[in-house]
């Protein structure tokens, strides 16, 4: 694994813009896997700075996203697709139809994963972004996902509610079953770049860059892939030098 150590998180966000805008002007019908969340936000909006600035065109570029929560309309402003939309397709020109987010309003969650799996195999992605959760989750992949699953319906952990609880209303407003791309999927991409800023990742940075691979960190299965870069912040990679605060 490659690691690219930042400053903060303004930094962070134009390193992996420069990579992501790189992969795209190389190959203009580049597949990008997108993530939400806070960490890509910043990361977004440098995207969109340089489109109005350099004109880089997303025309021909498609984009499959992690993850989506079940029982969440599009319109939701907690949805994945609501954020997706917001934070950054409705500022490139990307053009209609070439987006794809789980379906988690499917009558028939098991099929609708099962589509995405053949969609994510027929178009397989140049560039993955991943944020990483404090638990070691990648997507909604929980502590315990086998390392060979594929698309699949997820029970959230009570940790990982919690912690997108501060985007809800009330703790009870956050949806309890997802549908995330596995853990087999997201390795299938030809290249890998986890974002991790601030202090509360280091703990899990940390661990991925020091601990065994094991199902119950999810995050460690990208040691088995051969292209991982993880761009982290001065904070994110600060454990070794106070495990004490941990
Ligand atoms: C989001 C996703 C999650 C987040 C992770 C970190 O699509 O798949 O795994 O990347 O929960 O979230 P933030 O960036 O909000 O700390």
């Amino acid at each position: 694994m490659k690691i690219i150590q930042v400053e903060d998180g303004a930094e962070l966000s134009k390193r992996a813009a420069a990579l992501i805008i790189e992969k795209v002007r190389q190959k203009p019908t580049a597949v990008l896997g997108l993530a939400t969340g806070s960490t890509p936000k910043g990361t977004y909006e440098e995207l969109i700075k340089d489109h109005l600035q350099n004109g880089t065109s997303y025309a021909n570029v498609k984009t499959i996203n992690l993850d989506e929560y079940v029982g969440l309309p599009s319109e939701n402003p907690n949805s994945y697709h609501y954020f997706m939309r917001e934070n950054l397709f409705d500022h490139l020109n990307f053009t209609k139809g070439n987006h794809f987010i789980p379906d988690g309003m499917s009558q028939h969650l098991d099929r609708a994963c099962q589509a995405y799996e053949e969609l994510i195999r027929s178009n397989p992605i140049d560039l993955q972004v991943l944020g990483i959760g404090q638990n070691g989750h990648i997507g909604f992949n929980e502590p315990g996902t086998p390392f060979d699953s594929t698309t699949h319906r997820v029970q959230l952990t009570r940790s990982t509610r919690k912690a997108n609880a501060r985007f809800f209303d009330h703790f009870n407003e956050v949806p309890k079953e997802a549908i995330t791309m596995g853990i087999s999927s997201i390795l299938q991409s030809k290249e890998i770049i986890l974002l991790a800023s601030g202090v509360k990742k280091a703990e899990a940075i940390n661990r991925l860059l020091k601990g065994a691979l094991t199902i119950t960190f999810p995050a460690s299965a990208l040691n088995k892939h051969d292209n991982v870069t993880i761009i982290a912040d001065r904070e994110a990679l600060s454990y070794e030098l106070n495990p004490q605060h941990f």
